[in-house]
């Protein structure tokens, strides 16, 4: 059987289809467009990268987006300040703050001054308690971007071990708990492996549908995963490649050259959990703007 590409361009494209006529209607029913604010502190290319794609996937489902850039001196209090400011501001539905922010600034500090009305990145504790519980709210926008992109697949996912390498608050954990559900996608028996897991490959070949968002470039290879797996590569970074006109090329977590061949389906970086996960930001923006009606 040939390996599935688990794309990511695609199940975007035909959800964003979905939100663009949602937010035609909300427009007409708001008397403005769905908005989403981003606030990026300093200079760090990658971030810089990611916030702009967030504000222009805004522009192409009718969204309105702002972004607000702020310099890397930015104190604490100006940023929360500012994270007030936004919270108040009726003409917006939602608005994220990049991470990660500069070393002198506590995130856990202004991740908690956001209203979790307008926590559209599902990372304050109120949302990140009613995840857990199962109730209404803002889910994390690349965890619930993989399951979207599971659901647009058709993975099959009940009764299966879903093993996630990461422990991370925007992805490692949350994943855990989403497969965990009882919903579908979910209803999976899930390890949560991290740094500290014993014999991790011995692990890893246990799962049917591994879920890698460690951080390390093309960390899982071929021995790590078992015949037949479905594979998700949450990884994303930059080498140097000087036969590349850019100078660099993306790679995931997955060794995909060896690993893909093994599996019965794979996301592919770039392209895979990426798209998804903007995806999420803009169906939580939708979501916040239906609220506000
Ligand atoms: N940095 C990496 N991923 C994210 C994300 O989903 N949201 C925010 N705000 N910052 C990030």
């Amino acid at each position: 059987m040939p390996t599935e590409k688990l794309d990511g361009r695609i199940a975007s494209a035909a959800i964003r289809g979905e939100i663009a006529v949602k937010a035609q209607t909300l427009k007409e029913r708001l008397g403005r467009p769905p908005h989403l604010a981003a606030v990026l502190v300093g200079n760090d290319g990658a971030s810089r990268t990611y916030v702009e794609s967030k504000v222009k996937a805004c522009e192409s489902v009718g969204f309105r987006s702002t972004l607000i850039r702020k310099p890397a001196e930015t104190t604490e209090a100006e940023l929360l300040e500012l994270v007030h400011a936004l919270n108040n501001d009726t003409a917006l539905d939602g608005f994220i703050v990049q991470l990660p922010l500069p070393k002198h600034i506590d995130a856990d500090r202004i991740t908690l001054a956001i209203d979790p009305r307008k926590d559209v990145d599902g990372f304050h504790p109120v949302n990140v308690g009613n995840m857990v519980l199962g109730l209404p709210g803002f889910l994390p926008a690349t965890p619930a971007g993989i399951v979207e992109l599971l659901r647009h697949y058709g993975v099959a996912t009940s009764g299966k071990h879903c093993v996630v390498v990461g422990r991370s608050n925007i992805v490692g954990t949350p994943m855990s708990i989403l497969m965990s559900r009882n919903s579908e996608p979910g209803n999976c028996t899930v390890t949560l492996a991290h740094s500290r897991t014993r014999d991790l490959a011995a692990v890893t070949r246990q799962a049917d549908i591994l879920i890698v968002a460690l951080g390390k470039p093309e960390f899982i290879t071929a021995d790590m995963v078992k015949e037949g797996a479905v594979v998700v590569d949450v990884g994303i970074h930059r080498v140097d490649d000087a036969t590349r006109k850019s100078g660099f090329r993306l790679l995931g977590d997955v060794n995909a050259d060896e690993v893909g061949p093994k599996c019965s389906a794979i996301s592919p970086v770039p392209g895979g959990v990426g798209p998804m996960t903007i995806t999420s930001l803009l169906l939580n923006t939708l979501k916040a703007a239906e609220r506000s009606l």
